[in-house]
């Protein structure tokens, strides 16, 4: 019989249908409602931030993020060239210029060590901004990138920042419950923003969350996600702003999932257990395992496999029902950014040259594991 293994499928199983009822029955479905504040209420605590304020999904987080940090048309941001598009695209919303950085091999996640050789050897200082010599234009900020759950080296990280007067705002969107050196991803830069799409650690559908400790970026943050609306009673608006908060509904379903969060974690970090027991000791393969600084949600699995067999092998393993994926293109080398500046990357190139993403649903079983680890080992042993 031919099975079907799916990449990554939400797990529906706590008060999602009686809190979704409740916002129905009440007629509380839109922007506002109680589920709103709860669900904002209860990822400012668990990462440990003093506010979490709800977006429609991760790409308006990181949008919204970015302009009340500041960041102004003709700006530069540094961000990795290994990750999901949305990441460049908010930079592009914002007229401002992204700076494509390689990731750290290790980890995935942006390579700190050519970053700083990149502003040592390519910026200059005048009060306290840091210019970009070849383009004479600012570099304000850095949007690191937790990748597929694995948290990046956020000491390094903070001290550029310092350094070079940088912004940090962490792309969180795939690193929910992470931690770096026991601290929550999410809660070190000036804002953290995560995503709640169908395929993520927690979901609400489509959906979004920006966490911060800086009480008046909160605050401009949910007067920008509300239509820049500046009075109660008066449509009275000060600014342009943006219709970007999450529904009631939306918020009910995240609320739930949430509340079952921790056995999620569980769950996904003992999959990845077996799933790097099951395929260590094969020459030429390695399951991506978390650093001793970090704790990673292992939201996705990434397998690094010789060069030649990452096309073939995924070919193979989708004809076995198992459903993989590539990992995404060096964000440099597509057609809107292949004349952006980006500097020495090769391991991102490497990363996607080599690696794919194996079936990482909650729902899976042990079985379900071994299944996929056996025909990875099939494949290989047939050659
Ligand atoms: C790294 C990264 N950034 C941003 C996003 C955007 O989040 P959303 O799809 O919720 O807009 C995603 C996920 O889709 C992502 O994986």
């Amino acid at each position: 019989m031919s099975r079907a293994i799916p990449l990554s499928v939400p797990v529906i199983q706590g008060n999602e249908w009686k809190y979704i009822k409740e916002c129905l029955d009440t007629g509380w479905v839109s922007s506002a409602g109680g589920f709103v504040n709860k669900f904002e209420d209860m990822m400012a605590e668990y990462t440990c931030c003093s506010h979490a304020v709800a977006t429609t999904n991760g790409t308006s987080a990181l949008h919204i993020s970015l302009i009340a940090c500041g960041i102004k048309p003709g700006d530069e941001v540094i961000v990795p060239s290994l990750t999901f598009i949305a990441t460049a695209n908010v930079i592009k919303y914002c007229s401002a210029e992204p700076l494509f950085m390689d990731c750290d091999k290790n980890t995935l996640c942006i390579d700190t060590d050519k970053l700083r050789e990149f502003l040592k050897e390519n910026t200059y200082s005048a009060e306290n901004i840091t210019y970009n010599k070849d383009t004479k234009r600012p570099v304000r900020a850095i949007i690191p990138v937790h990748v597929f759950g694995h948290p990046a080296d956020m000491d390094a990280l903070l001290e550029i920042s310092e350094h070079y007067n940088l912004v940090i705002i962490e792309d969180a969107t795939e690193s929910l419950a992470s931690e770096y050196r026991g601290k929550k991803t999410g809660s070190f830069g000036n804002a953290g923003c995560f995503s709640f799409n169908g395929n993520k650690i927690i979901t609400c559908g489509g959906g979004g969350m920006v966490v911060t400790n800086d009480d008046a970026l909160a605050k401009r943050i949910r007067h920008l996600t509300t239509q820049a609306r500046s009075d109660d009673v008066e449509y009275d608006h000060n600014e342009i702003g943006y219709n970007y908060r999450l529904t009631n509904i939306q918020a009910a379903m995240g609320f739930a999932q949430m509340e079952r969060i921790n056995q999620i974690i569980d769950t996904k970090r003992e999959n990845a257990l077996v799933y790097k027991n099951s395929l260590s000791g094969i020459e030429g393969l390695e399951v991506c395992w978390e650093q001793k600084w970090g704790k990673s949600n292992f939201w996705y699995i990434t397998l690094r496999v010789p060069e030649e067999h990452k096309k073939t092998l995924s070919e193979f393993l989708i004809s076995k029902g198992i459903q993989v994926r590539p990992l995404w293109k060096p964000l440099h080398t597509l057609p809107m950014y292949k004349n952006s500046q980006s500097y020495k990357i090769t391991s991102a190139i490497e990363a996607y040259n080599t690696c794919i993403n194996l079936p990482c649903s909650v729902n899976l079983t042990n079985e379900d594991i071994r299944y996929v680890s056996e025909n990875i080992i099939g494949y290989f042993s047939n050659l």
